[in-house]
């Protein structure tokens, strides 16, 4: 496994490679969520690449840049048992030199739920995954269900700017009481992380109402609500969304493909999930 940072050395290692290239973009501190798109990655394709860069552009002024947790060395252990063949890691002054201006700006599927709570986040992620789809030219490239507005932002800049990328969506994983992996349920305390699946069995709560016929966008988000409303320890609700799979826009009858998703706050901690619909 070649660990690689300057964007030069990384063209080179990857024009030696041949077949097809399969890249699993990451901010590292890896987990189980990640792996299975580096497993996926590694069945579909000849050669996997990797990429470990906490991207400074994606993180709003009061949000954790400097905290989010990191651990390269754990990390490349992890990614080096996977057989990965190339890691690309790397550094802020890489990716933004002095003078760096030019931004993408995914439309408005970015504005909505995550783009409404964190403004300018979308236009960091769209633009750091437009560079390393241009740095390591992967045939395919895998993204976790997880962030389930990332996926529909990412396919409609791959779909629009005509990238020639198969973006491939993983399912979320999840640990057994059902909360979905995240490198930021680190900065959970124990009480809130005993009761951080609520938000998970919310959305399942939702789908069981679909499935039973409800189709009512407005009765889902209600009733998820109500749910997570009896937890104290949610301290706030930053949004319930009950949307179009690929536009994100609200929906009031649901028709599939239909995103549940919500995002939450518990202490220090934000925590997002989603459910498909169809
Ligand atoms: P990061 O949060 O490190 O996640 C990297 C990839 O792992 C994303 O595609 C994410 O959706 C996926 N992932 C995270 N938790 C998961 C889980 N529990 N199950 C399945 N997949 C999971 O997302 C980012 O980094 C960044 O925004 C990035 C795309 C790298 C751009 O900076």
């Amino acid at each position: 496994m070649q660990v690689i940072s300057s964007i030069p050395d990384f063209r080179k290692a990857r024009s030696d490679l041949r077949g097809t290239l399969g890249l699993v973009p990451t901010m590292g501190y890896l987990h189980e969520g990640h792996l299975a798109l580096v497993r996926r990655a590694r069945l579909e394709n000849d050669a996997v690449a990797a990429s470990i860069f906490v991207n400074p552009s994606q993180f709003g002024p009061n949000e954790d840049f400097t905290t989010y947790p990191r651990d390269m060395d754990r990390d490349l252990s992890l990614l080096r048992v996977e057989g990965v063949d190339l890691v690309f890691a790397p550094s802020p002054e890489d990716v933004y030199p002095p003078g760096f201006d030019t931004w993408i700006e995914a439309g408005s599927v970015s504005q909505r739920l995550e783009g409404e709570h964190r403004p300018g986040h979308f236009r960091g992620v769209a633009t750091v995954v437009a560079k390393l789809f241009n740095v390591v030219q992967p045939d395919r490239a895998y993204f976790g269900q997880k962030d389930g507005q990332q996926v529909a932002v990412v396919k409609r800049m791959v779909t629009d700017l005509d990238m020639d990328v198969d973006v491939v969506v993983v399912s979320t994983l999840r640990d057994p009481d059902g909360l979905a992996l995240s490198s930021r349920n680190v900065y959970l305390t124990p009480e809130q992380r005993r009761v951080a699946p609520i938000i998970y069995r919310a959305l399942c709560q939702a789908r069981k109402l679909w499935e039973d016929g409800e189709r009512s966008g407005e009765s889902l988000r209600s009733e998820i609500r109500r749910t997570l409303e009896q937890e104290p320890l949610i301290e706030k609700i930053d949004y319930v969304s009950v949307a179009d799979a690929s536009s994100l826009e609200e929906v009031d009858t649901i028709r599939q493909p239909a995103m549940v998703s919500v995002a939450a706050r518990m202490g220090r901690t934000r925590l997002i999930d989603n459910v498909l619909l169809g």
